[in-house]
């Protein structure tokens, strides 16, 4: 089955936006960023602009519309700002795309090429949760700045003044919220449609807090290099954390896109000195002697994890290392991880009770628990 559905890994993570220019602002300055593409008016674009950025092999396109009346002004209005396509690179989009409607994917855009003086690209695309789609993409035979119709740009700041001038190097995982009852049918599409095999399985009492819960199960392609978790809301006493995004989102879609570091203390200097919340964590965490003895010998001093907030995790692989943003955009919808691994193939499951527990705290401050 892996082979019918051959993935090269991420392409873009694609946002909605309302306003496309101050968002390349903030993933500039606060996530370190680098503008690298652009399409607008000067371009020949009349209807919306694009700003493309990157980190290490990450990538960014935040698109904005410039009047109303547009599907993309449609999309900002009824879900705010928010991940529209999970892009992924396959080495033969036909093939892939022609799988994919063989084993009952929704078809969106039907596979096209692009070309222009930097050589062609040939993208198609499908539909997955809510309004997400995934655009297949294969640029094997492109040299340009991003896709044909996009010029090469400036970054708009200086880089961070960080170790390899960056602050991130990858797209670790994308997670999905979906309705409840409705997570093991997008597993089934994922392992059908993409040949997708489950990584891990997190269910009831792993991620319940006495108050609200989730269900999730991830599921990867074979290299490991595409993992997409889904969440559904389970059932609890007060209203699950995915009840509240489903309800502000206004339906399914992307909850949160893990970011790989290499350095995720200094990631977190960098990013909340340019003003970046991150969900807070009671010091009890790091002062529990359970878990000081489950998590062992870990590249920094407990106490630096401490003071950042840095929640740690160790399974039979490794460990990881991992923090939360708050939202990024008003309503209480999507946001960040930081993760740097150490050998760990999860997803931080020692964590999800604490981790719960911060966004309870969050949800009740919203008046949303
Ligand atoms: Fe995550």
């Amino acid at each position: 089955m892996s082979d019918a559905f051959p993935v090269n890994g991420m392409d873009a993570v694609v946002f909605a936006v309302g306003n496309a220019k101050q968002a390349a602002h903030y993933y500039s300055t606060a996530f370190g960023m680098r503008l690298v593409a652009y399409k607008g008016p000067e371009t020949g674009s009349r209807d919306e602009v694009a700003y493309v950025l990157t980190s290490g092999s990450a990538r960014f396109e935040l698109r904005g519309s410039l009047r109303p009346g547009t599907d993309l002004a449609r999309h900002v209005a009824e879900h705010s700002d928010g991940v529209i396509d999970l892009a992924i690179e396959v080495p033969d989009v036909e093939a892939a795309y022609t799988h994919a409607l063989a084993q009952g994917a929704k078809g969106l855009v039907e596979p096209y090429t692009l070309e222009d003086d930097h050589g062609k690209v040939v993208l198609a695309a499908i539909a997955t949760y809510g309004e997400t789609r995934h655009t297949l993409v294969d640029r094997s035979n492109y040299s340009g700045p991003y896709l044909p119709g996009y010029v090469a740009a400036e970054p708009m700041v200086a880089p961070p003044d960080v170790k390899n001038n960056r602050v991130f190097q990858a797209v670790d995982h994308c997670v999905g919220n979906v309705e409840l009852g409705k997570m093991d049918e997008w597993v089934e599409f994922y392992k059908r449609v993409m040949g997708f095999t489950n990584m891990a399985e997190f269910i009831g009492d792993d991620i319940a807090t006495e108050y609200s819960a989730l269900m999730s199960k991830v599921v990867a392609d074979g290299t490991r290099k595409v993992k997409f978790p889904l969440n559904e809301p389970a059932i609890a006493k007060k209203r699950s954390q995915i009840d509240e995004y489903l309800d502000f989102y206004g339906g399914p879609g992307v909850q949160h896109i893990a970011l790989a570091t290499n350095d995720i203390l200094t990631a977190v200097d960098h990013m909340r000195a340019a003003g970046v919340q991150f969900l807070d964590t009671p010091d009890s965490y790091y002062d529990d002697p359970e878990l000081r003895a489950r998590i062992g010998e870990v590249r920094a001093p407990i106490e630096e994890l401490k003071k950042r907030k840095i929640l740690v995790d160790r399974d039979e692989d490794g460990y990881l290392l991992q923090i939360f943003t708050k939202p990024v955009q008003d309503r209480p919808t999507v946001f960040f991880e930081l993760i740097e691994r150490h050998g760990s193939l999860g997803f931080g499951k020692g964590n999800f009770k604490a981790l719960f527990e911060a966004i309870e705290r969050e949800q009740e401050r919203r008046g949303n628990l």
